[in-house]
């Protein structure tokens, strides 16, 4: 099994943004947590960060048939991509909509997210281990789509 992990605008600041939020742990220490685990489980994983939507969107439309499903924090763009959304919708590789901060405690600007309908699911406010649970909830799907 392969998972795509894909991070948005200002991911890559994690460790020092606004600690009170998003906690002190580093993008790159997450993952290293998320690569732990994937090779205890056998599942192939990549880790990639982007403050461009339109790279995120490549990102997305290049999934289809390279991997089994995708786990997104589109950080800010989750409020205002509908090319975010367009893309999970056109390419269908199985994506799951991740957060460390939840989302619906915040900002009401935040309450929204344009790409959850096209998600198969959402995790939101566990901190690092939003990532993981992610990864967790990818299997769930692979596995729920085999037995169908
Ligand atoms: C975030 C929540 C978004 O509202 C925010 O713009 C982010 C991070 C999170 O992981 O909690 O950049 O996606």
């Amino acid at each position: 099994m392969k998972v795509l992990f894909l991070n948005g605008p200002n991911l890559n600041l994690l460790g020092t943004r606004e600690p009170g939020v998003y906690g002190t742990v580093t993008l790159a220490q997450i993952e290293e947590r998320v690569r732990a685990l994937s090779r205890e489980w056998g599942i192939e994983i990549e880790f990639r960060q982007s403050n461009h939507e339109g790279e995120l969107v490549t990102w997305i439309q290049s999934a289809l048939s390279h991997w089994d499903a995708i786990v997104l924090n589109a950080g800010a763009y989750t409020h205002t991509s509908i090319a975010l959304r367009d893309a999970i919708a056109a390419v269908g590789v199985p994506t799951i909509e991740i957060h460390l901060s939840n989302i619906h405690a915040r900002e009401e600007f935040r309450h929204r997210s344009l790409i959850a309908p096209v998600c198969v699911g959402q995790i939101s406010g566990f901190g690092p281990e939003s990532y993981t649970l992610g990864l967790q909830a990818a299997i769930t799907v692979k596995e729920t789509s085999a037995r169908k």
